[in-house]
């Protein structure tokens, strides 16, 4: 008994210290912007993180200044809009999170902001693989479905890529899910588990309700709410009337998916989150990215998840998800082949 709780309190204090030792830097690149700013907020709010480093075209050391004053440990660095700015914002980064770019507008669909974010996004992408190439990189910018592609492509020009280490954040569309989903049932979203999977677009977006606490919803109900999750962005989008779009259930979602990629590389196992994978389930029909249940670990992806058991109701809508998601990523990877 006394030597079992002797080891336990060892392992303990081994975990502790593992811990405690770990520095953590995270980078945020558009850290002024809608989510920008309440995501670097959050980042100063997590314990694990031990340095941040904020840079935007406009604002970044200004946004650093106001967010350092917050009593915790962290350090906080604004970098200013240079290209050396960049390269110290990056260097030792561990995460690097992505959300400059612009958003959407009433009327505009995730693919309308290609021609402005595609290149916002390929070249920060160039930087982060020359000055950090190790660290895990979150893509928030849309359209995620081919922002993702075209960092694979730059990574993969410069010899770098490592398809564990980069991720389009879809944690906002499993958040929603579990929100809308215990709005009908009068449950506590926080026993909510929706796994949503495919990419992060309209029909591209798949929930699956029958893996849910409620394979019940059917007929109407369940079109509607399946709906709802898939156009979710657009609620938003039109509640702020030119304003912009979601920015502050962005900023818990992205917050979220970093701790926990930090939690699981400070050795916490069964870390698991669905997210825009460099994946191997539906390759066989153009998609090389797919969203789905991720195991993470000290490495990144650890284990991609089987999009296991679905309906025939999700079989079709996996059908709808796959034809436009190949087009999206073929989309990104042309872009980097056109305009390297
Ligand atoms: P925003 O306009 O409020 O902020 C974007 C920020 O990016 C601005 O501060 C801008 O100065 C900065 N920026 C632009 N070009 C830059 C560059 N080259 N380097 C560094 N910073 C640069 O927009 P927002 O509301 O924060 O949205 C940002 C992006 O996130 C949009 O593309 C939006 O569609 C996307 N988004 C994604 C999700 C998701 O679930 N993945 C959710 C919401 C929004
Ligand atoms: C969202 O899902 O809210 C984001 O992708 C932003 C948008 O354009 O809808």
């Amino acid at each position: 008994m006394f030597a079992a709780r002797q080891a336990f309190n060892f392992s303990q204090r081994r975990a502790f210290s593992a811990s405690a030792r770990q520095a953590s830097k995270v980078t945020v690149l558009g850290a002024s912007g809608g989510i920008g700013q309440p995501l670097s907020l959050l980042m100063k709010l997590n314990p694990r993180v031990t340095e941040l480093a904020l840079y935007d075209i406009r604002g970044g050391p200004g946004v650093a200044a106001d967010i350092s004053h917050i009593n915790t440990k962290s350090k906080v660095k604004g970098y200013d809009p240079t290209p050396s700015g960049l390269r110290e914002a990056l260097t030792g980064a561990e995460i690097v999170l992505i959300p400059a770019g612009v958003p959407r507008k009433p009327g505009m669909t995730r693919d309308d902001l290609f021609n402005t974010n595609a290149s916002i996004v390929r070249d920060l992408a160039k930087a982060a693989a020359d000055a950090c190439p190790d660290a895990n990189l979150l893509v928030i910018s849309n359209p995620v479905n081919s922002t993702v592609p075209i960092c694979a492509e730059i990574y993969k020009s410069k010899g770098v890529y490592n398809p564990k280490r980069l991720f389009g954040v879809t944690t906002l569309d499993v958040v929603r899910a579990s929100r809308f989903v215990s709005e009908i049932k009068g449950t506590d979203p926080a026993d909510e588990q929706v796994t949503v999977v495919g990419g992060h677009s309209g029909v591209t977006i798949v929930p699956l309700l029958s893996q849910s606490n409620h394979p019940d919803i059917a007929g109407e109900q369940r079109d509607e709410l399946v709906n709802r999750i898939q156009f979710g962005g657009d609620e938003v989008v039109k509640a702020k009337d030119g304003a912009g779009s979601a920015t502050l259930s962005m900023a818990m979602a992205g917050a979220r998916f970093a701790e926990s990629l930090l939690k699981a590389a400070q050795g916490t196992k069964g870390v698991i989150e669905p997210t825009f994978v460099d994946s191997p389930l539906y390759k066989d029909k153009n998609c090389d990215f797919f969203a789905s249940r991720v195991e993470l670990g000290p490495n990144g992806v650890e284990k991609i998840h089987e999009i296991g058991k679905v309906n025939l109701y999700e079989e079709k809508l996996l059908d709808a998800c796959v034809t436009d998601l190949a087009k999206n990523i073929r989309k990104g990877v042309d872009f980097v082949q056109a305009n390297p």
